[in-house]
């Protein structure tokens, strides 16, 4: 083994769980992930000071400040706040090391062309849930006049003609898709005359980047519907806005009080974002309660198999997938989960077999047979919301869960570990990864369990 890689292996963290402890309190939830990823790729599109609050501390979010700052913006983070200047755009083209780290990064693609009349963006490549691809985006930026190119990796998106302005023109999406809806409708804000993007995904994240666009003065219309009119304008002006808080955390700790059999309450919500989430929920068995206008509470009861299947948004989200597998191997009876979005978010699987989970995958379906409880073992983290379902079952867990490869986690949850240890949860992370039987003899180990 090399010195570097020896240094790599000693620099991974790992996270240790001592599961069946009870949970109570308020958990605050943090920014949502996917809208302040949108959000500031939105900020390219104007010239003015952009300053956004709520917005989660993340390694995506990171990712995309580097991202911005490759292309020449200035970006100032203070707090939960972030000041982006996009006054001076320098470059045009995206790093393909970062672009390949996060497929968010590809959705710069639609505010840098639409405002520079050129952008040069790596496709994202290959992803741990599937292939991912982004012929939606650069079929609709076709469609809006874009000369597009691929060519050694890299979409080369022109505007020709004197006025370099793209052309608002009726788009038709083969499927809902969350990024390519934000990108064309990002592109749109600054495009000549009309656009209408039909079959628009609907999700709350597409509403909080209409609603940015449009407190910069973009004229958009129908987000949160099937179908989006965006008439364009000349320019954008400078801004202040804040993030919505982040539905999918948000559903992760209910279930984290689900299986823990706790109650908890989540401030901030948008309750009606997590509709399917607590309908789904309450099929479960647990009560959900609404308090007020932005503030949830989960009241543990017994838990009872149930159907799951992922959908678009108003349906249930392919990012709470694996967190309610996790809950269902635990559930009296047999469930089915079928994911329809992603062709392999199947991953978490293997790991919580080895936590002693009931569950066969054929296809895109999973069997989950309820079993009275899991084991704690030493996992691997595969994708982000995978991780996610693996602390879940690992709080519920007897015994010790070591988790691994927890870049995957940090890459989507604000502090969870800070956030679950505020409301009781036995779980730390620790720096190296060691072995098994030396992290069972430590002294701090013992300390931990009692
Ligand atoms: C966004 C979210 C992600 C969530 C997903 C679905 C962000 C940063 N990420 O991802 O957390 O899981 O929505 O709710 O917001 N597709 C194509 N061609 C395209 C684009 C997409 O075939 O050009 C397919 C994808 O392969 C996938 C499906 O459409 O099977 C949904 O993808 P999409 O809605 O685009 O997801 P993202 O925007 O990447």
């Amino acid at each position: 083994m090399t010195q570097s890689s020896i240094s790599v292996e000693e620099n991974q963290a790992v996270l240790e769980i001592y599961g069946r402890s009870k949970l109570s309190g308020e958990v605050v939830i943090s920014g949502a992930k996917n809208s302040a990823l949108a959000i500031m790729a939105g900020a390219l599109l104007c010239p003015g000071d952009c300053h956004l609050d709520n917005v989660p501390s993340l390694a995506d979010i990171e990712k995309m400040v580097q991202i911005l700052t490759s292309l020449g913006l200035e970006i100032v983070r203070k707090g939960q706040s972030l000041e982006i200047k996009a006054q001076n755009i320098t470059e045009v083209q995206a790093p393909y090391d970062l672009v390949s780290q996060m497929r968010a990064s590809f959705f710069v693609i639609g505010p840098l062309l639409t405002r520079m009349g050129v952008a040069h963006i790596p496709l994202p490549g290959g992803c741990a849930i599937g292939a991912r691809p982004v012929d939606l985006h650069v079929r609709g930026l076709q469609a809006m006049g874009a000369e597009v190119i691929i060519e050694h990796g890299v979409v080369q998106a022109y505007i020709k003609g004197n006025n370099k302005r793209l052309v608002g023109t009726k788009i038709y999406l083969d499927y809902p898709s969350v990024g390519a809806t934000e990108t064309l409708m990002m592109a749109a804000t600054l495009a000549e005359g009309e656009t209408i993007i039909e079959n628009a995904a609907c999700e709350p994240e597409v509403i909080d980047l209409a609603n940015f666009c449009a407190a910069m003065g973009a004229n958009i219309q129908g987000a949160g519907t099937k179908t989006i009119t965006v008439s364009g304008v000349h320019s954008l002006h400078s801004v202040k806005y804040s993030i919505i808080p982040d539905r999918i955390e948000a559903g992760t700790f209910l279930v984290a009080g689900a299986i823990t059999e706790s109650e908890l309450s989540l401030f901030p919500v948008i309750p009606e974002h997590l509709a399917s989430v607590i309908a789904k929920l309450k099929a479960i068995g647990p009560k959900v309660v609404i308090e007020g206008v932005n503030r949830v509470r989960i009241i543990p009861a017994p838990l009872k198999a149930t159907d799951i299947e992922t959908l678009p948004f108003p349906g249930f989200p392919t990012d709470m997938q694996a967190q309610f597998m996790a809950l269902l191997t635990l559930a009296e009876g047999n469930s089915i989960v079928t994911e329809t979005v992603f062709e392999n978010r199947m991953r978490h699987v293997a790991e919580l077999q080895r936590m002693g989970a009931n569950i066969r995958v054929k296809g895109s379906h999973a069997i989950i047979q309820g079993v009275p409880c899991l084991g704690g073992a030493p996992l691997i983290a595969t994708d982000l919301r995978a991780s996610a379902a693996l602390v879940l079952a690992g709080l519920a867990a007897e015994g010790k869960t070591i988790i691994q490869s927890l870049h995957h986690l940090d890459r989507g949850y604000d502090n969870l570990d800070g956030k679950l240890q505020k409301v009781g949860a036995r779980l730390r992370r620790i720096p190296s990864v060691g072995t098994e039987n030396q992290l069972m003899s430590s002294e701090e180990d013992s300390a931990l369990v009692r």
